[in-house]
């Protein structure tokens, strides 16, 4: 009783576990559990994932960080009492920041010591960003991560309380809400998560219109969106011989010719759900609608970087180019990535320094002033609110790089992933997805006929060249018909060879097949190089729920009111 007195939160018998780092024995007292016989096996299995997912989404806002690597020691048998819980001032938690002197955090009053976390996690540096201090600043930027179970699973780690001086300091500094200055959305939007906002608009709305408007453009933000003054904007390029060159907003409108092209956007989560079906995947629940396709004007980033002493000598060395956001966490670190030098100079790689989506000053949550816009590329190169470009001979070691966004064998788990051993992603594979009907929708027989819509998209500048559509789950196929502008207008140019940049809308009308209850209508998309999607989400299910582009099917059911 005293003991959940002194540790309120260590409510749940056998959740404690022992191996500490030079600890005071007071605070080992502390921490030993109640009961007198435990062991980790008590949690249960999706405990202990969740645990791994959420805190490594809590500290690196992905959760791929600290997803492996955790394994609890098996809990002494002890039956140990205190009667008092050690008190410690944020100083002396700022002490524990490494292994060798124990990693310590704190969370509203009480302290933890993770440093059993930290060991037994290869590679998990991110974890140490909160090292010494407070948890708060990374829940108030990942609050998704912020849920009941996940502090459950930290009090096993609980070593004493902050001192009430302490915590007074930090109450005044939590009430800074970083997104209070995020734009506002609209509301039609399907929000995955307020903050950071990620939302993704109905799919019937895509099919609504060629260029998706800016307003339902899906928006994927890691962190608060930056408020950047477009006067006092620059951009730094750095890396090449001539030294840096700084860019304002306004060199980069008169200084360079205005080059404009209709690109496709995809997160590689797009259609996660789909995967999440199958088997559970970490990351953001999206439907069929993290893409859009709209049109980005601004400065060819190979013009830019040739102004910035790009030239041969360069090519001899150089293989990476990277970009900054202005955009970052609590500890300053910026979102980045970076793309092969040859997409970023080529003369074909059509890589934009975009300041307009949409013939419009590119909206804050699409990266005003100015984002890259690398098209045929998946969605996380694309960086928006762009600081920095960095042209070098070593890909970007930002976290969404190396440690995120790389594709996985559906055997891999997160107790055996390497992320060393996949590569970025980078060009995203043939897409396609119904937007109408809506799965689920009623299909009235007197119709006689029935009207399916999506879109199709393939990275890598392959174009579409016919997506199949079926009735009948997959038994037998019909073509659609393929759209490159708006309804009733004229099309866009074809593009050259291995440029198609933009999707295509299709839509097919067909009979509807006499007697049936129940239809499942799948589509599938095939590029110029005759890639087409895999049929089942099985073969291509991986831990992240990344690249999720099996045939896609909607169930419909026909009625004869
Ligand atoms: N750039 C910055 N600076 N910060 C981010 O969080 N998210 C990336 C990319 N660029 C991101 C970023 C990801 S994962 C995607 S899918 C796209 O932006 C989404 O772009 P959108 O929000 O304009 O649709």
């Amino acid at each position: 009783m005293l003991l959940l007195k002194c540790c309120h939160s260590l409510t749940r018998c056998g959740l404690v576990s022992t191996q500490r780092h030079k600890v005071a024995p007071a605070v080992v007292s502390c921490a030993l559990r109640l009961c007198s016989s435990s062991s980790t096996e008590d949690l249960g299995l999706s405990q202990r994932t969740n645990w791994k997912h959420i805190l490594a989404g809590l500290l690196a806002g992905t959760g791929a960080v600290l997803a492996c690597g955790l394994h609890h020691h098996k809990a002494e048998q002890a039956d140990v009492r205190v009667s008092t819980c050690p008190v410690f001032s944020h100083d002396e938690v700022t002490k524990h920041r490494t292994l060798e002197d124990g990693v310590w955090v704190t969370y509203k009053g009480s302290v933890y010591d993770i440093t059993e976390f930290v060991a037994m996690h290869p590679g998990g540096n991110k974890i140490l960003l909160a090292a010494g201090g407070a948890l708060e600043p990374f829940w108030a930027l990942y609050a998704v991560h912020n849920q009941e179970h996940v502090l459950e699973i930290l009090s096993q780690y609980k070593v004493g309380e902050l001192s009430e001086e302490d915590q007074k300091k930090q109450r005044v500094a939590e009430q800074t809400d970083p997104f209070a200055s995020d734009p506002e959305r609209h509301p039609v939007l399907h929000v995955n998560t307020h903050k950071p906002f990620n939302g993704e608009p109905p799919p019937e709305i895509l099919s609504d219109s060629y260029i998706t408007p800016s307003t339902f453009f899906f928006k994927r933000n890691h962190l608060p969106v930056p408020q950047v003054d477009p006067a006092s904007y620059r951009l730094q390029v750095e890396g090449l011989p001539g030294g840096v060159l700084t860019l304002s907003l306004e060199d980069l409108k008169t200084k360079f010719p205005k080059h404009t092209i209709t690109a496709a956007l995809q997160c590689a989560g797009n259609r996660r759900r789909d995967m999440n079906k199958v088997k559970v995947v970490q990351g953001l629940n999206w439907g069929i609608a993290a893409i859009g396709n709209a049109k980005w004007s601004g400065a060819r980033l190979r013009d830019v970087l040739l102004a910035a002493g790009f030239g041969p000598d360069v090519a001899q060395w150089a293989r990476h180019v990277h970009f900054e956001g202005l955009d970052k966490d609590v500890t300053g670190t910026a979102y980045g990535s970076s793309i092969p030098l040859s997409k970023a100079v080529g003369e074909e790689g059509d890589v934009l320094l975009a300041y307009e989506m949409n013939d419009e000053e590119i909206p804050r949550d699409h990266g005003f002033p100015v984002r890259v816009v690398v098209p045929g590329v998946v969605g996380a190169r694309n960086v928006k609110w762009l600081g920095r470009i960095v042209v070098s001979a070593e890909e970007s070691d930002s976290h969404w790089q190396q440690r995120d966004y790389k594709g996985f064998s559906p055997g891999a788990d997160w107790d055996h992933v390497d992320f060393k051993s996949s590569p970025a992603i980078q060009e995203l594979p043939i897409q396609s997805a119904i937007t109408v009907p809506a799965d689920g929708a009623v299909i009235d027989r007197s119709d006689e006929t029935l009207t399916v819509m999506g879109y199709a998209w393939s990275g890598g500048g392959r174009e579409v060249v016919r997506v199949d559509v079926s009735l009948d789950g997959g038994k037998t196929w019909q073509v659609a018909e393929l759209r490159s502008g708006e309804k009733g207008q004229a099309p866009e140019p074809p593009p050259p060879p291995g440029r198609a940049w933009a999707w295509k809308l299709w839509e097919i009308t067909a009979p509807l097949p006499p007697e049936a209850q129940e239809l499942e209508i799948t589509c599938k998309a095939v590029d110029s190089s005759y890639n087409v999607q895999p049929d089942t989400v099985p073969p291509i299910w991986n831990l992240r729920g990344l690249l999720s582009n099996a045939w896609h099917r909607v169930k419909v059911r026909v009625t004869d009111d």
